[in-house]
């Protein structure tokens, strides 16, 4: 089944799922990408923050794939203010995806909070086959990569 990950990440959590999921089912991948470079220091909390409650649309690079090639869409993030990421807010607004099987997976501090309720209200035209979320995936990478690789395998053994 011809699949694209979509995926937002800023300080790498996100990325590496998404990484540890093609490498083993050999998808496409995009990563959403601001245009503004956003900082990793203290004030990433701020301005990220602000551009969830103000429901902000942070300007991305533009998506060089075509959704109609794939059935399946994997898309991940990191929460923010128990959310997903502004910049997949925007992939989503600019980018319409109906259809499609799709599968959810987040990278979170704390807690997932509304993170995979809130995309499934915004991808409710498509079949979610699955969702997930990771707490701080990095702090051992081995042990997250064979949880979201099996995640992953079953997914697509129930696919047709
Ligand atoms: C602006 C901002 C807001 C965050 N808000 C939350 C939150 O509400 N709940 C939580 O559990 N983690 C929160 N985090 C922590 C991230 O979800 C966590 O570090 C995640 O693994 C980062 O993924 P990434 O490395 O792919 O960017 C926040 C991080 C940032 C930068």
């Amino acid at each position: 089944m011809k699949t694209l990950i979509i995926f937002y990440s800023l300080e790498g959590n996100t990325k590496f799922l998404a990484e540890s999921i093609s490498s083993t089912i050999g998808a496409d991948t995009f990563e959403i990408k601001t245009t503004k470079e956003m900082g990793t220091g203290f004030m990433k909390y701020f301005w990220g923050g602000k551009q969830v409650m103000m429901k902000e649309k942070p300007e991305i690079l533009s998506f060089d794939k075509n959704l109609a090639d794939y059935e399946m869409i994997l898309i991940g993030s990191p929460v923010w203010a128990s959310t997903f990421a502004p910049a997949l807010y925007t992939f989503l607004n600019n980018n319409k995806i109906a259809g499609k099987k799709v599968a959810l997976f987040c990278s979170y501090g704390g807690s997932v909070g509304r993170t995979l309720d809130n995309l499934k209200v915004v991808l409710k035209d498509n079949e979610i086959v699955g969702e997930i979320g990771f707490k701080n995936p990095l702090k051992d990478k081995e042990a997250s990569a064979k949880k979201i690789q099996e995640w992953i395998k079953d997914i697509m053994a129930k696919q047709i």
